[in-house]
């Protein structure tokens, strides 16, 4: 069909993934020991844009890679997907990657999720002015609940689109816990096209994580501004480090804020007290050997169609089926 001839549709659906959860979800996570945080609390607005910053510098080798593999095998892609597809990007964030994708396989329907409510609906109405023949139905959600697609995409098969390895931030468990809920939301028989990041030598993945310009250490330690923007939190970014190191055991990078006094902050009302040097975990990277994902994704239900590597076999783009 000619693109021309289809009318596009723009509707918002807001499942307000709530701000209670995030006080009392933070709050927990600054109780343990470890300190940790979750880091879908990377994305405030700033948060947003210094992630775009992160993907075009020299040593994060990702956001290149990954566009290299889109642009060698989207064709293929959409060739093996065929028609009336509804494309599902969990996280979508602002990237070129959807647009890519969008023009190679042509859905009749885009539903980006994201929790970044005004960063969502500001990208999602740019997405829908460039491809006005597009049906375009952002949900503001948590997609790491399992939650239901709104029924103005029934009868369309659903392809779910996870780029840029975020499947790496989940904890294996969670990774599968995350991807058995994507199988029961985008039906059986639904696609999946996912990024992930390859073991690769340590070097080239803490220079990744520790770039020179300093953009990765101040992506970190914008969570804690985003805290005090949403919880009324107290925190002085000038008392904490940027530190992000590779766990040979767990096979990932870690990203932590280590204090650099002893200190106490309020988060929401609640102290929270600080030993100097005492680190505050902020992300998982998990990098894996493609038989490693793909023993995560049969045991969430999905079989591989096709997987594609860049020559140097830093990074996977694997198109999986649900059965
Ligand atoms: C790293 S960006 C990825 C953007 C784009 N998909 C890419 O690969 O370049 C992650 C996006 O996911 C969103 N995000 C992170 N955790 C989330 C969660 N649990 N639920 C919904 N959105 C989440 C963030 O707001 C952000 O826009």
């Amino acid at each position: 069909m000619d693109m021309s001839d289809r009318i596009g549709e723009f509707v918002f659906f807001d499942y307000e993934p709530g701000e209670a959860d995030m006080a009392s979800e933070v709050i927990e996570g600054l109780s343990g020991q470890p300190k940790q945080i979750s880091p879908k609390y990377f994305y405030d607005q700033r948060g947003s844009e210094l992630f775009e910053a992160i993907t075009e510098l020299e040593e994060y080798y990702v956001t290149r890679t990954e566009l290299g593999l889109f642009e060698t095998h989207l064709d293929e892609v959409a060739t093996l997907l065929g028609d009336d597809l509804c494309v599902v990007e969990y996280g979508s964030g602002s990237s070129l990657k959807i647009r890519k994708l969008l023009e190679a396989v042509t859905p009749d329907a885009y539903v980006p999720i994201d929790i970044s409510q005004e960063h969502l609906k500001a990208n999602a109405e740019r997405l829908y002015e460039d491809y006005p023949w597009l049906r375009v139905y952002p949900v503001c959600a948590d997609f790491s609940q399992p939650l239901v697609l709104p029924a103005i995409t029934n009868g369309l098969r659903k392809v779910g689109f996870f780029p840029g390895s975020s499947i790496g931030n989940f904890e294996p468990a969670a990774a599968r816990r995350f991807l058995a809920n994507v199988h029961t939301e985008l039906g059986s028989g639904s696609a999946l096209l996912i990024g992930v990041d390859r073991k690769k030598p340590v070097e080239i993945l803490t220079d990744a994580y520790n770039d020179t310009k300093g953009v990765t250490a101040e992506f970190n330690l914008n969570v804690l501004l985003h805290l005090n923007d949403r919880l009324r939190a107290t925190f002085d970014v000038q008392q904490f480090d940027h530190d992000a190191r590779y766990n040979e055991n767990e096979g990932c990078i870690q990203m932590f804020l280590r204090s650099r006094t002893d200190q106490v902050v309020e988060v929401n009302g609640q102290e929270v007290r600080f030993d100097a040097d005492e680190e505050l975990h902020t992300e998982n990277s998990y990098k894996f050997h493609p038989e490693e994902f793909r023993a995560i994704a049969s045991e969430a239900g999905f079989k591989q169609t096709r997987q594609w590597s860049d020559a140097k076999d830093w990074f996977a783009l694997f198109l999986l089926e649900a059965i």
